[in-house]
């Protein structure tokens, strides 16, 4: 394959700004443009012409981007509740695809999700960039690497300060909708992604049932008070914790905090019996290694546990998008549309973490009631086969694939 052909569906500020990263790639050839808002699709028009020099195929109906013949691919980089029809979509029309992050809406749409790949043979991904984030990729080394012993525990969150973004209701952003009607973990894939791939969800592991609580709902309307808008009924909480419990025994704890005044934080946390690595102080500590009782900086581990992705691919050099880690999801989405290949983080994996969103919105409702997670695999994670070998790999560490 000369060139990887892409249909762009969804062109708001994210799309937007993954459009011109694509437009920049060699091998990368953006067949169709896709936004139902004709000034976001004209604006991506424009960018398309200055660096082509010639048109692209633009639509404001994304089924017209999708049939056509000649994409082997389309990106979905538009809102939650439309994610997973498109892809759907775009896998019946034997495309690969790939969705940007986002929570679920039932269990029903994770599950035609699932049907869909099995049916139509054709991968699906989650473009969950934080899986490829440095200091989450040298844990993943660190723990295929024994070296916290048997993890028990992980922990991690979305703590972004989202108040200005979600209260404002500028461009009609269907996020804030969420926000407006739902309580549920509504963000957990920057954390879950890679605390899965630490534990091995779904290659030997699986998630089995979770609870969720949430708090009162504050934090959007002091915004509006001290804005002079309008105080809107907010249904979110504004702290919400979800507890997992996995079937090889350990405990996950995500939280979604984002209406609240505080620094970005995804709140990694990884305890094992040999070791603990913490995010906010990006420090670990192992027994007997470590000066006692004294954290050390990750970066003293990096010389001989950075990942080899990292090591071989100063993905900084590409892009700034999140420090590199944009860069790398999308390479590793891209590289399995070029080989024809299963994608690092599969139907199974995006299923499981949107499900969550689901359930904890149905825990919440029902007083933190638990809730049995579905296994999407139907038994395959006892035995699952190999995960296809390549530097973006993230079943395991395979040295080899770099020489
Ligand atoms: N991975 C990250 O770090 C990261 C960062 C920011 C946003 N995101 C995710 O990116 C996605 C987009 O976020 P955003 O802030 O750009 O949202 P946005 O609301 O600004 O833009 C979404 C755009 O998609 C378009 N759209 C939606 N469904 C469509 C359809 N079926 N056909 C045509 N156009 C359609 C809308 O018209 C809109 O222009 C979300 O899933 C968000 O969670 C991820």
């Amino acid at each position: 394959m000369d060139k990887i052909r892409i249909a762009v569906v969804g062109l708001g500020s994210r799309g937007a700004w993954w459009l011109g990263e694509l437009l920049k790639m060699e091998d990368v050839d953006v067949t169709a443009i896709c936004d139902r808002l004709p000034h976001r699709l004209e604006a991506a028009q424009e960018l398309c012409r200055k660096t082509y020099g010639r048109e692209v195929f633009a639509t404001l109906n994304h089924k017209e981007a999708i049939v056509r013949d000649d994409n082997d691919a389309v990106l979905m980089l538009g809102s939650w509740n439309d994610h997973i029809s498109v892809a759907i979509e775009a896998m019946r029309s034997g495309k690969y695809a790939a969705s940007e992050v986002g929570p679920g809406q039932s269990l029903q749409q994770c599950w035609d999700l699932v049907r869909a790949r099995q049916e139509t043979g054709m991968p699906f991904m989650m473009l969950e960039n934080c899986c490829y984030n440095r200091e989450e990729m040298a844990v993943l080394n660190m723990v295929k690497k024994g070296l916290f012993g048997e993890v028990i525990h992980c922990g991690g969150g979305y703590r972004h300060d989202l108040r200005e973004h979600i209260s404002s209701f500028e461009d009609d952003r269907e996020r804030c909708y969420h926000n407006l009607h739902r309580n549920a973990e509504l963000y957990p894939t920057h954390e879950l992604g890679p605390i899965m791939t630490w534990l091995s969800v779904n290659r030997g592991n699986r998630m089995l049932t979770l609870t969720a609580t949430a708090s009162k709902s504050r934090g959007f309307n002091t915004m509006n008070r001290k804005k002079g808008r309008q105080e809107l009924p907010y249904t979110e909480g504004d702290v919400v914790t979800t507890v997992i419990k996995c079937a090889g025994g350990e405990t996950i704890e995500l939280t979604h905090d984002i209406s609240l005044p505080h620094p970005y934080s995804r709140l990694g946390l990884l305890e094992g019996t040999e070791g603990i690595w913490l995010a906010d102080k990006h420090s670990v500590y192992f027994d007997g290694i470590s000066p006692e009782e004294k954290w050390e900086d990750i970066e003293t581990y990096y010389e001989k546990y950075d990942h080899p992705l990292w090591k071989k691919t100063n993905a900084t050099d590409f892009t700034s998008g999140h420090g590199g880690m944009d860069w790398l999801v999308m390479r590793a989405f891209l590289e399995s549309v070029k080989n024809r290949t299963e994608t690092p983080l599969d139907v199974y994996d995006a299923a499981a973490m949107m499900a969550v969103s689901v359930l904890s919105e149905e825990s919440i409702s029902m007083g933190s009631m638990p809730m049995a997670i579905p296994d999407f695999t139907e038994g395959r994670w006892v035995r699952r086969e190999p995960a296809p070998k390549s530097i973006y790999s993230l079943a395991e560490v395979d040295e080899s694939v770099y020489e």
